[in-house]
Order: structure tokens, then sequence, then C-alpha cells
């Protein structure tokens, strides 16, 4: 029997890739506060904060790490997390915050070689909140076939967006597929469990702690989560990924539309900025030993965590000036008044301090909405994986790059073995989810005893082992076994599955 238990472990114990997901199930504040780019003034525009409870006007790692509260579920980490709301803009132009549901997710993914912890002081943003239009093709050719001009930082920043349609009845988008907003009409037709909005941080450092700009102490690798470093930035810190669920199917049939706080509609503009709040020695601790490919938080021993119950305790003390103003709504229009611009030109910006004032001339709507990929959802019919609520099947991959055995997959030829080899390595086109071959009708079902993840090569992949009982008639010398006719020994499989509760969580996907 082929070792797939053997196999299964050997991938558990491969930390290179490892990460960790860190819940911040509420927020700590929502207003026109921004200490990175617009601090000690009121901010152009409103921000969902998330993390410190020591956060303000001109929050500094010292303010922040004096916290005595988080709002994400490990005590220890003090760190500010923040992107712009998004609202919903009915016909009528009251306007409205768009729930979040479970606050948002800060994924620390420890790609690359030897990862430096983000040292004190360190700050960053990333994503450009006037940009309303992208220059990449649509959608995204495979990674394997990028040239020169799909790997610009340019380029990159614009594919390191995600806008991800929620439908758990139905196989999960990958992450950082769409990099604007669907229209309303395409969410209201598919996205009943509403947006994902995902910003993907550079993670090529030169070692400084900040920039000018919050960005050009960084790059990204030159296939965005991974890949490599250009000159100059050679240095490794945390992946990071901020992944927030917006509850936008409660507005569907409704006419109006999505914007963010900062006057976007497209989604082109979406941002995130981060101020570390960690023990410093803390952070590297954790990077060099939270390494259970698993990604929970609960399986590093170092992490102290709390309930979401005590997470949402924690608020931090809104400035008096801001106090008055409601970022919630619903209200005339967007908090700070600020104005919606659509594109395709480069937004205006805005000036801070002020309200609805932006410092040049307002393009008009546009008639026709950008070309977004979409995906049609056929799933292919799985009796593994439809226990699941449907969920794509995919097949092991060795951490190690060896090739699957086929004998230890649901596959019936080694074509078909080939052919799914291929489509883990070179990501799916993403109007077609369903790329992954169905398993043969051989494929065993069992009782799933256990389930982890893993990454490999930039792809994080859920490995669920499951426990078949097989019955095997052993003869020797064309008589049966003397002691029974039959030994009935377990074999494990290892098979790969979305589950439902990870597609919330995009990582848990193909690249
Ligand atoms: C914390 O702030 C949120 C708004 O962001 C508010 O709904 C909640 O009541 C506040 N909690 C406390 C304990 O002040
Ligand atoms: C918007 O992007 C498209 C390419 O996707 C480009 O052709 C067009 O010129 C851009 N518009 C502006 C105003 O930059």
């Amino acid at each position: 029997m082929k070792s797939t238990a053997a196999f299964a472990a050997a991938a558990l114990l491969s930390g290179a890739d490892a990460f960790w997901r860190m819940p911040c199930t509420s927020r700590t504040g929502l207003g026109r506060i921004d200490p990175l780019v617009e601090p000690d003034e009121v901010a152009s525009h409103a921000h969902t904060i998330h993390g410190s409870g020591n956060f303000g006007w001109d929050a500094t790692y010292d303010d922040l790490v004096s916290a005595d509260c988080t709002s994400c579920l490990v005590t220890q980490d003090k760190s500010a997390y923040w992107t712009p709301p998004m609202y919903f803009v009915h016909e009528n132009g009251k306007t409205e915050i768009v729930k979040q549901v479970g606050g948002m997710l800060a994924y620390y993914l420890l790609y690359g070689e030897k990862v430096t912890g983000f040292p004190a002081g360190f700050r960053m943003l990333a994503g450009d909140t006037r940009r309303r239009n992208i220059t990449v093709p649509v959608p995204d050719p495979e990674t394997s076939a990028w040239g020169a001009e799909d790997k610009t930082q340019a380029a990159l920043e614009q594919k390191a967006l995600g806008f991800n349609c929620m439908n758990y009845g139905k196989p999960g988008e990958r992450t950082l597929m769409r990099h604007g907003m669907p229209t309303k009409e395409y969410m209201d037709a598919n996205c009943v469990d509403g947006i994902r909005t995902e910003v993907f941080f550079p993670s090529c450092w030169n070692g400084e702690k900040d920039s000018d700009d919050h960005k050009s102490h960084l790059a990204y690798p030159d296939l965005v989560i991974d890949g490599t470093c250009p000159e100059g930035f050679d240095k490794r810190v945390p992946s990071m990924l901020f992944e927030t669920i917006w509850d936008t199917n409660a507005f569907n049939g409704k006419p109006g539309q999505f914007v963010f706080a900062n006057g976007d509609p497209t989604g082109y503009g979406y941002h995130g900025d981060f101020i570390m709040g960690w023990d410093e020695k803390f952070l590297q601790d954790a990077v060099d030993q939270c390494t259970n490919p698993s990604g929970l938080i609960s399986d590093c021993p170092l992490f102290n965590i709390q309930s979401e119950p005590e997470a949402s305790t924690c608020n931090f003390t809104m400035p008096e000036i801001l106090k008055k103003e409601d970022c919630a709504g619903p209200s005339d229009g967007l908090c700070g008044n600020v104005p919606i611009q659509y594109g395709e030109a480069y937004a205006s910006a805005l000036k801070p301090g002020k309200t609805g004032e932006a410092t040049g001339g307002l393009a008009p709507k546009p008639t026709e909405a950008p070309e977004q990929p979409t995906v049609s959802y056929i799933a292919a019919t799985s009796a593994v994986t439809d226990k699941f609520g449907g969920g794509i099947s995919v097949l092991a991959v060795d951490p190690n790059g060896a090739a699957p055995v086929a004998s230890d997959l649901p596959y019936s030829s080694a074509a078909e073995v080939a052919a799914a080899a291929v489509t883990t390595t070179a990501p799916p086109a993403p109007a077609a989810p369903a790329l992954t071959p169905a398993p043969s009708e051989k494929a065993p079902v069992g009782k799933i005893i256990s389930t982890s993840t893993y990454t490999s090569a930039g792809i994080v992949y859920e490995v669920a082992i499951e426990e078949i009982a097989v019955t095997v008639t052993v003869e020797a010398d064309g008589s049966p076994v003397p002691s029974a006719a039959a030994q009935v020994y377990k074999k494990r499989h290892a098979h790969h599955h979305h589950l439902r509760r990870d597609r919330e969580h995009g990582l848990l996907g193909r690249y």
C-alpha cells in the first residue's frame, strides 16, 4: 500500500511556507482618522479600524503596544489594521455602511527564505486610494505566462486587490481573482454571501521601517504573493493579506450602488494600512516558531488567545471632534461628504480636514461597467465533495514537488493525474473553476478523520484525511489465507477539498 499517511505527515512538517491567520473579529472604531497618511488632522475619508485599543490621530508604535486591549484574538498583537469601509448609496442618495461579517482577517504568510518579523516602528500601506482603472489584462493570464509587463510594480500592485464573490453553496473563487468590484447586477445574481475584499501587501523589503509614501520601502515579489524580489529589496517580511467580508446581499434587489469610503465605486482604489504593534522579539519568535501549516492561531503555543466577546470590548477613544460625525449612517452622502469619483481617470486628491473637497474636477459617471472576470459556478459533481455542499476536489500534491502518485488518488488513469497535476501548478483560468477534473467513479468515500492545511509554492491546500475500509482477499497458492477469508485494513487517502468553512477565507484556495 502506498503510504499516503506518510505523505500527509511530510506535508505537516514542511514549515517553510507556514502562516497564521489573525482574526480581528470586531473593529475598534469607525471614523475619519489615519495616523499614517493624514496624521494629526481629520482624514479625508473614513476607515474601519481593527487591533490596538490605543489607536489615534498620530498613533505611534509606542502608543499601540501600550494599549491594554486589542480587537484581534491574539492578545500580544497590538498592531493597527485599517481599510476604507464599504457603503451602499440608495437611489435617493441615502448612504449607509455595509455590515462587516466577522470583523477582518490579517494573514501573516511566511513566504520566502528567512522571513524577518516587522521591526518596532514598521508601517506600510498597500493600494492607491486614487486609482479608478486597471491597466493589467482582465482576467489575469496564468502566472507561468507573465511577461515583463505583467511584473512591473505598477501591474503587481493592481493585481494585489481581490473582490471575491461569496456563495457558500458553490465552489469558492480564488483569492485575488477579480481586481475590482463586480456590478450590482452580478452581485445580486451570484454573491449571496457577500463580497470579500482582499488587499495583499508587498513582502520584499529594503530594511527601512517606513518611507515618505509609506510604500516605497517595500516591493512586490514578481508573482504578487511570492516569486522573485527586485534588486534592493532582498529581505522578506511576512506577506500580509487583509480580508474583510461585507454583507452586500442585505441590499440585494435594492436600487443603488456600492461605494468605498474614499468615494470609489470601482474597487480599484481599495487600500489597506498597517502599523506594527507587536513586541519585536516576540514577533520574530512567532515567525520562527508558529509554523504549523494549519494557520490556526491556536496551533501556535506562543499566542495567548482571547474570546471574541472579550475582543469586542476593545474600542479606541475617538477624538472629540470626530465623535459627532456618524460614519455608519444612514446619512446624506459619504462620511466627510466625500464625492464619488468614477474614473477611469485617476481620481482627484481629497483635502484632509475638509469635507467633500477634491483638489480637481470630477469625472462623470461612465455608462459602461468596467470589464471583470466572472465565474460560471458550474461545479463538477463528485461523490467525494458533494457531501460538503459542493466543492472542488483537488488532487494531493507532494509539498516537495514530487508528482502525485496515481494509486493514492481518485483518478483512474495516469493521463488524468498528469492533467490534474498541471492544474495545480498553473492557476486556473478565472472563468473556469471546473478545470479540476472530476474524480472518477472509483473515488473512495469514507469518513474524514482529520483536516489540515499546508502551503506549497504559494498554494494553500486543505488536506482532508479520509479513512476508508477496504476488503481484500489474500490468496496464497490459490487457497484462502488460513485464519480468515479476508483481511480488512484501513487505507488512508489524502484528498484536497475546499471545505465550506475555509471558503470564507480566501487563501485556502488554489492559485
Ligand atoms: C465600540 O465601537 C462600536 C462602533 O465601532 C460600537 O458599536 C460599540 O458599542 C463600542 N463598544 C464600546 C464598549 O464602547
Ligand atoms: C484605463 O485602462 C485601460 C486599459 O485597461 C486603458 O486603455 C485606458 O487608457 C485607461 N484609462 C485611463 C484614463 O488611464
